[in-house]
C-alpha cells in the first residue's frame, strides 16, 4: 500500500500563495513518480484573514496543525499590518507551540546560480546552518518600564536552558555525522561578550562532543568572525550550529551567497512532531499576482519536507531537477528576470521529475 502524507498548506500573504502553488505542483509530480500520496489541506492564515476577521490565528489552529504530517508555508507579512503582529502571531507561534526547535537552513550554491562571492562556485558553498528555534531573544522575555517617558527603559533578554541547548547540539552533531562530509561542527557564538549564554553553549558543545561524538571535529567561531569567513572561506564550513538570533542573521548572509531569497529555503523541525517548511524570503507584496516571482525557494522547501518525511529519492529527484533548471534554463533568479514566469519555472521543474 502506498503511503499517504497529510500536509497543511499555508500559502500566506503576497506572493506566498503563488510560489506555494508551484511547490505543490512539483510535490504532486514527485508523488506520482515515486508512488506516494499527498492529502493536501489549505489554510488561509495570514494578513488578509487578520484584516478581515481581526484574528491572527483561529484558537484551534495549533491543534489543527498537529493533525498533519507536515506543514508547507508560503510567506507571512502584509503591508497593511504593523510589523510584529503576524510574525509573532503566526510564524513564531507555530514554531514555538509545535516545539519546532531546529531551524535547518542549507546554504548550497546550485550550478548556474550567481553568487556575490568572487571566485567561489558550487564546490565552495555547501553547508548547513542549524539555528536553534525556540529560545534566545525570541522568547519575549523582557519588557518596558516608564514607557513613553524620557526615562523609558526597554529590556529584552536572551534565554537558554541546558535542555534546549543540548537537544539542538545533538541534532547538529547527528547531522554532521549523517552528511559524512568534513565531519565538522562549528559552534557560532560570542563567548567574549555573552559570557553566560554562550558559555553554556560552549561547555555543552565540548562535553557532548567529547562524550558522544568523538568522530566529529569541533570548531568555535565568534558570530562576527563567522560572518567574515562565510564570505571569505565558505568552503571551511560543513555544519554550523548557533542560537536563534545569530542564526537568523547569519542565514540571511548565507542565503545571499547561494543566490538570494529566490532559492533559499528552510525547515522548522520538531524531530518527533510536526515540522514546517518555508522559503526564507518574505511575501514580496509588490509582485503579487504578476507571475514573475521565483518559486524555486518554495520548491526547495517542498523538497526539504519530502526529505524530512523519509521520501529521500523523491527529494533527491527534486533537487536534481532544480539544479538542471538553474544550470540550463534560468537567466537569473531575480523576480521578473528569470526569462520565465513563476508558473513556467514550476513546470520546468515538475517535467524533470
Ligand atoms: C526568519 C524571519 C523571522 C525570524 C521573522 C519574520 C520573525 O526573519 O524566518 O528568518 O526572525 O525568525
Ligand atoms: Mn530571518
Amino acid at each position: 500500500m502506498s503511503k499517504t502524507y497529510k500536509i497543511a498548506v499555508i500559502g500566506g500573504d503576497g506572493t506566498g500563495p503563488e510560489v506555494t502553488r508551484e511547490a505543490v505542483k512539483v510535490l504532486k509530480a514527485a508523488a506520482a513518480r515515486f508512488g506516494f500520496k499527498l492529502d493536501l489541506h489549505d489554510y488561509d492564515y495570514g494578513g488578509e484573514r487578520y484584516l478581515r476577521t481581526g484574528e491572527v490565528l483561529p484558537a484551534d489552529a495549533v491543534e489543527e496543525m498537529r493533525r498533519h504530517d507536515a506543514i508547507l508555508l508560503g510567506a507571512i507579512g502584509h503591508p497593511d499590518v504593523k510589523p510584529g503582529i503576524l510574525e509573532k502571531g503566526i510564524l513564531l507561534k507555530l514554531r514555538f507551540d509545535l516545539d519546532q526547535y531546529i531551524n535547518l537552513r542549507p546554504v548550497k550554491l546550485y550550478p548556474g546560480v550567481e553568487t556575490p562571492l568572487k571566485g567561489k562556485g558550487p564546490e565552495h558553498i555547501d553547508y548547513v546552518v542549524v539555528r536553534e528555534n525556540t529560545g534566545d531573544l525570541y522568547t519575549g522575555a523582557g519588557g518596558f518600564s516608564m514607557r513613553g517617558t524620557p526615562h523609558e527603559v526597554a529590556i529584552q533578554t536572551s534565554v537558554y536552558s541546558r535542555f534546549q541547548v543540548e537537544r539542538c547540539l545533538r541534532y547538529a552533531f547527528d547531522l554532521a555525522r549523517a552528511r559524512n562530509k568534513k565531519k565538522t561542527l562549528a559552534l557560532c557564538g560570542k563567548t567574549n561578550v555573552l559570557t553566560y549564554v554562550y558559555d553554556l553553549w560552549e561547555r555543552a558543545f565540548h562535553e557532548i562532543g567529547a562524550a558522544e561524538y568523538p568522530d566529529i571535529k569541533r570548531e568555535y567561531y565568534h558570530v562576527d568572525a563567522t560572518c567574515m569567513w562565510m564570505v571569505k572561506n565558505p568552503e571551511w564550513f560543513d555544519v554550523i550550529v548557533t542560537g536563534n538570533m545569530f542564526g537568523d542573521i547569519i542565514t540571511d548572509l548565507g542565503a545571499i551567497t547561494q543566490g538570494g531569497m529566490g532559492i533559499a529555503a528552510g525547515g522548522n523541525i520538531n524531530p518527533r512532531g510536526v515540522s514546517m517548511f518555508e522559503p526564507i524570503g518574505g511575501s514580496a507584496p509588490k509582485y503579487t499576482g504578476q507571475n514573475v516571482i521565483n518559486p524555486l525557494a518554495a520548491i526547495c522547501a517542498g523538497m526539504m519536507m519530502l526529505d524530512h518525511l523519509g521520501e529521500k529519492s523523491a527529494a533527491a529527484a527534486i533537487e536534481k531537477a532544480v539544479m538542471d533548471v538553474t544550470a540550463n534554463k534560468l537567466k537569473s533568479l531575480a523576480a521578473g528576470r528569470m526569462g520565465y514566469s513563476t508558473t513556467e519555472v514550476g513546470d520546468l521543474v515538475a517535467e524533470r521529475i
